[in-house]
């Protein structure tokens, strides 16, 4: 049975805006909600996918570095929180949620995150530079940011004008 896909959901819908709610206990309804976050990120195509972002205001996260290679393998994090980090790393950002943007976001270059994995196991991953960034982006969906929150006022207020231009042209669902 194909996995069914959930809608992303788009800026600025304020689901995207609310923190998330912990994860009390991994029930087997949060592993239907993995997998089929798995198969939307994948069909996306993206690297990363944070639970909010299908309108589920839970603490999950699915990412894959390598989606659609020989590499790919699905990492899943449920209550991640950063510890630790450090140092300082500029990669230019896109997200499934913001339509038609990206911008260098001056994230830190290496964190340690503390979470569980879909099992419920805790679990601590090192990470520095894309694995980082990834990491750091989906826990800011988490918190309710985005990664146009971290750009200058002057940028987002352009995209802001350039986005309702383009939610104008599409036709309404
Ligand atoms: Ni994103």
């Amino acid at each position: 049975m194909m996995t069914e896909l959930m809608e992303i959901i788009t800026y600025p819908a304020p689901v995207l805006k609310a923190p998330a709610e912990s994860v009390k206990k991994v029930t087997n309804e949060l592993q239907t909600l993995i997998d089929r976050m798995a198969a939307t990120m994948y069909a996306a195509p993206g690297i990363g996918l944070a639970a909010n972002q299908v309108g589920v205001a839970k603490r999950v996260m699915t990412y894959d570095l390598c989606p659609g290679t020989e590499d790919q393998e699905l990492s899943v994090l449920i209550n991640p929180e950063i510890v630790s980090g450090a140092g300082e790393f500029v990669y230019e950002e896109a997200c499934l949620s913001v339509l038609d943007y990206s911008a260098d976001v001056t994230r830190m270059q290496r964190i340690c995150v503390r979470g569980l994995d879909r099992n419920g196991t805790p679990v601590e991953i090192e990470a520095e530079d894309l694995l980082a960034v990834c990491l750091q982006h989906e826990i800011d969906h988490l918190n309710g940011i985005l990664f146009i929150d971290h750009i200058s006022s002057l940028k987002r207020a352009l995209y802001k004008k350039r986005l309702r231009k383009i939610l104008k042209t599409q036709p309404s669902n």
